[in-house]
C-alpha cells in the first residue's frame, strides 16, 4: 500500500504552543511509519510552504491548539489548498473556540449551562454589573483562550477587578461564570456521520491546585484522571449524550471532548475541545484506548475519518 503523505502540523503562535509541540512528538512517534510518511510544518513560520507543497500532501494532522490553531483559521487555509485534515472545519472550530457562543449555542439545544455574563473593561474599575449577574464564587475566562490561561475563580468581590484586567490581558473577550462545586469530567466524542461517545474520564487535581489551571494540566502526577469514571450509570448515559449532544450543536466533526462538571444530579456543560490534548496519555487519547483504540489506532481512525469526509 502506497503511504500517506502526512503533513503534521505544530508549534504555531498561541498562548499553548509549548503543549502544541510536546504532543506534536509523541503523534510522531506514534503514527505507523509503514503507513505515513510525516512532513512536520510549524504555521507559525511555514505557511507559505505548506501552500507551496499542498499538492503533495495527503493529510493535515492539525495539531495546535487555541488561536489559529483551533479557531478555524488553518481549518480554512488548509480548505482553500484543498487539504483534509481530522477534526472540526471551520464553522466548528470558530464556534467551539468561542466560549460564549459555544454556551449560547448549547443552550439553543436545551443543554444545561452554568450562568455567565460577558465582561467589559469598564467593569475592572466598576465589577458591580457583573455581580449584580453573577453570584459569588464565580470564574473569569478570556473567551478565545485554552489551557486555563488568564483563568480565575474569584471568592470575594475585591478580587474581581484584577482577575478581569489579567483576564483581558490574554482576550478582548472576557466572560464571569458562575462557579460551580462539583466533580469534573470530561466526555471524548469520535465519528462523522455517527459519532460514539467515549468512556468518561473524571478530572482530580490535587488538592494544592484550586482548579484544572495549567500547572494541574501539565505538571506530571498533579492530577488525576480516572477512567472510566466512577459515577452512576444514570450521570454515565447523561454526561455521554450530552457530549454527542454539545458535539451536534457545534456542528463538529471527526472528534471532540466536552468538559463538564457533575454536581449532584445535575451535570453543567464547560466547552468543548475541537483539538484536545493529544499525548499519548492525554484525557481523550486514555479514554479511546479503554474504548479499544490505543492511540497508534485511535491516530490512524481520526485520519481515516479526515479522508472519509472527502469521498
Ligand atoms: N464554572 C466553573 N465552575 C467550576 N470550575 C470551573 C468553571 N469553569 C472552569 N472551571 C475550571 O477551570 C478549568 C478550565 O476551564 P474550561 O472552561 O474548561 O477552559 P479551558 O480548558 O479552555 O481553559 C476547568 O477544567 C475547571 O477545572
Ligand atoms: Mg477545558
Amino acid at each position: 500500500m502506497k503511504k500517506l503523505r502526512l503533513a503534521l502540523l505544530a508549534g504555531g503562535v498561541s498562548g499553548e504552543r509549548e503543549v502544541s509541540l510536546k504532543g506534536a512528538a509523541g503523534v510522531e512517534k506514534a503514527l505507523d511509519p509503514e503507513k505515513y510518511e510525516v512532513v512536520r510544518f510549524d504555521p507559525a513560520t511555514d505557511l507559505s510552504l505548506i501552500a507551496a507543497r499542498a499538492k503533495d500532501i495527503d493529510v493535515a494532522f492539525i495539531l495546535l491548539h487555541g488561536i489559529h490553531g483551533e479557531d478555524g483559521t488553518i481549518q480554512g487555509f488548509l480548505d482553500l489548498l484543498g487539504i483534509p485534515y481530522q477534526g472540526a472545519g471551520v464553522l466548528g472550530s470558530a464556534l467551539a473556540m468561542d466560549k460564549n457562543l459555544a454556551k449560547t449555542m448549547y443552550r439553543l439545544h436545551g443543554l444545561p449551562v452554568a450562568t455567565w455574563e460577558m465582561a467589559s473593561r469598564e467593569d475592572i474599575a466598576d465589577p458591580a454589573r457583573l455581580l449584580a449577574a453573577v453570584e459569588l464564587p464565580l470564574v473569569v475566562k478570556p473567551v478565545r483562550q485554552g489551557s486555563s490561561i488568564g483563568m480565575s475563580i474569584v471568592r470575594d468581590a475585591k478580587a474581581l477587578g484584577l482577575a478581569l484586567a489579567k483576564a483581558f490581558a490574554h482576550d478582548r473577550q472576557v466572560m464571569v461564570e458562575q462557579y460551580i462545586k462539583g466533580r469534573e469530567i470530561t466526555v471524548g466524542v469520535i465519528g462523522n456521520d455517527r459519532p460514539v461517545a467515549l468512556p468518561l474520564v473524571e478530572i482530580i487535581p490535587d488538592s494544592r491546585y484550586e482548579f484544572f489551571d495549567y500547572e494541574a494540566k501539565y505538571q506530571p502526577g498533579a492530577t488525576r484522571e480516572i477512567c472510566p469514571a466512577q459515577v452512576s450509570e444514570e450521570t454515565r448515559n447523561k454526561a455521554q449524550e450530552y457530549g454527542l449532544a454539545a458535539h451536534h450543536a457545534l456542528q463538529l466533526r471527526g472528534y471532540s471532548r466536552t468538559d463538564m462538571i457533575v454536581s449532584g444530579n445535575d451535570i453543567c456543560l464547560l466547552e468543548t475541545n475541537t483539538i484536545p490534548g493529544m499525548t499519548p496519555t492525554s484525557l481523550l487519547p486514555q479514554a479511546a484506548a479503554v474504548y479499544g483504540l490505543p492511540f497508534p489506532a485511535l491516530l490512524d481512525r481520526l485520519i481515516e475519518l479526515a479522508l472519509e469526509r472527502q469521498g
